[in-house]
């Protein structure tokens, strides 16, 4: 009996053994299976190496601006993005209509008289991208555009604060409506919607890009807090809000720490400044990118009557006098009378959608 129990627990021993020695044998191949998954990775190879290399990076990306305090990871996610850029562009994304955010702005005592005539024409053709910007709970606006009326609460009082308390509220939605660009007019501008999408098809929603007509032919000037350079005035040109403006995304979430959430009336508070000046001042004057002059945006403050024949018909933006200065209109062919058609926007109208059911049908001799 004992003879047999020694015997078995030293087969016991040597099968152990073996086993063992199989286990010790096979661990290499599970490692090798199980790395993949169990291991954590190695640091991943970095497409940037170092912040040489990414400063490289940067420069040929779209200039980022290395002024703003980007965490590294912000950083990472924008050098990334840049990177991804290339492939993008060569797929050569085309911009659309609703791309673009239009953010009209408008007040109480124009509801029926400016904006009728903007419903009945260039808004009809663009409802799905235009924002209407007022100071009004106004039923007959709601029913018409619905969720695309804001009344911002703002005062309706014609003063820089109201002012800047509506674009402070366009700036807002445009962030959160996630569209490429951010297009503001006022109440007295004609948008020829192909026109705009034809500039600003040109850039990329994601370079910075301001462009609007400057509204001096000089750089405004002022008063601002010591700056790097010691000078304690800031000079830039700005882009009239009169005659519209646009802006790229890209540059719109860099103004945000200048602009979002309110902080754009601080910041027309502390240069005292009304709100087209103070666009230009966080642009041009903090931000360093300069407004790309077009003279296709016009406002009421020009010779519109320059304006004649087909070239108006090449403008992004139209506009025309006011009471005080009714005969500022642009020079358009005979579509309707200038008592029919004061203000000369039905008639640029029907020559650019003349299948609009009100138009006279043109005919052709
Ligand atoms: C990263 O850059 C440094 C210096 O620029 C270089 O010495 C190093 O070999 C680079 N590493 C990799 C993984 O390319
Ligand atoms: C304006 O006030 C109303 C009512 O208090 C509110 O529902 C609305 O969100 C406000 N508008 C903005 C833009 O804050």
């Amino acid at each position: 009996m004992s003879f047999s129990c020694i015997k078995l627990s030293k087969i016991c021993f040597l099968l152990s053994v073996i086993f063992c020695a199989v286990l010790l044998l096979l661990i290499p191949k599970f490692q090798a299976i199980w790395k993949p998954r169990s291991y954590p990775q190695p640091q991943p190879p970095l497409p940037f190496n170092g912040s040489s290399n990414s400063d490289i990076t940067l420069q040929s990306g779209l200039k980022a601006n290395r002024k703003m305090n980007e965490s590294p990871i912000n950083r990472l996610d924008n050098l990334m993005k840049d990177h991804e850029e290339p492939a993008l562009a060569s797929a050569k994304e085309k911009l659309q209509l609703k791309d673009i955010f239009i953010a009209v702005k408008t007040t109480r005592k124009y509801h029926r008289t400016r904006l009728n005539l903007l419903f009945q024409t260039w808004i009809s053709q663009a409802k799905g991208q235009t924002f209407i910007f007022t100071d009004w709970d106004d039923q007959e606006l709601r029913l018409r555009a619905g969720d695309h009326v804001i009344n911002t609460n703002c005062s309706a009082v014609h003063t820089r604060q109201a002012l800047c308390c509506k674009m402070s509220v366009e700036y807002d939605k445009f962030l959160e409506s996630g569209r490429k660009w951010f297009c503001h007019v006022d109440d007295d501008n004609y948008v020829n919607l192909h026109n705009l999408l034809h500039l600003l098809s040109a850039f990329s929603h994601s370079q910075d890009i301001y462009v609007g007509r400057p509204s001096l032919d000089h750089p405004i000037e002022a008063a601002d807090h010591v700056r790097n350079d010691g000078s304690t005035t800031a000079k830039f040109w700005f882009a009239t809000g009169g005659a519209g403006f646009c802006i790229s995304r890209g540059l719109a979430l860099k103004m945000s720490p200048w602009a979002s959430l309110g902080s754009f009336i601080s910041t027309a508070e502390r240069i005292r400044l009304p709100d087209d000046c103070t666009i230009g001042y966080i642009i041009e004057g903090l931000l360093e990118v300069k407004l790309l002059r077009s003279p296709l945006f016009h406002s009421h403050l020009e010779n519109l009557q320059q304006l004649r024949g087909e070239a108006v018909l090449k403008q992004v933006t139209l506009s025309y006098g006011g009471p005080e200065n009714r005969r500022n209109v642009v020079s358009v062919g005979e579509v309707f009378s200038i008592q029919q058609d004061p203000t000369r926007f039905k008639s640029v109208h029907c020559l650019l959608y003349p299948d609009t059911g009100w138009c006279p049908s043109l005919t052709v001799n």
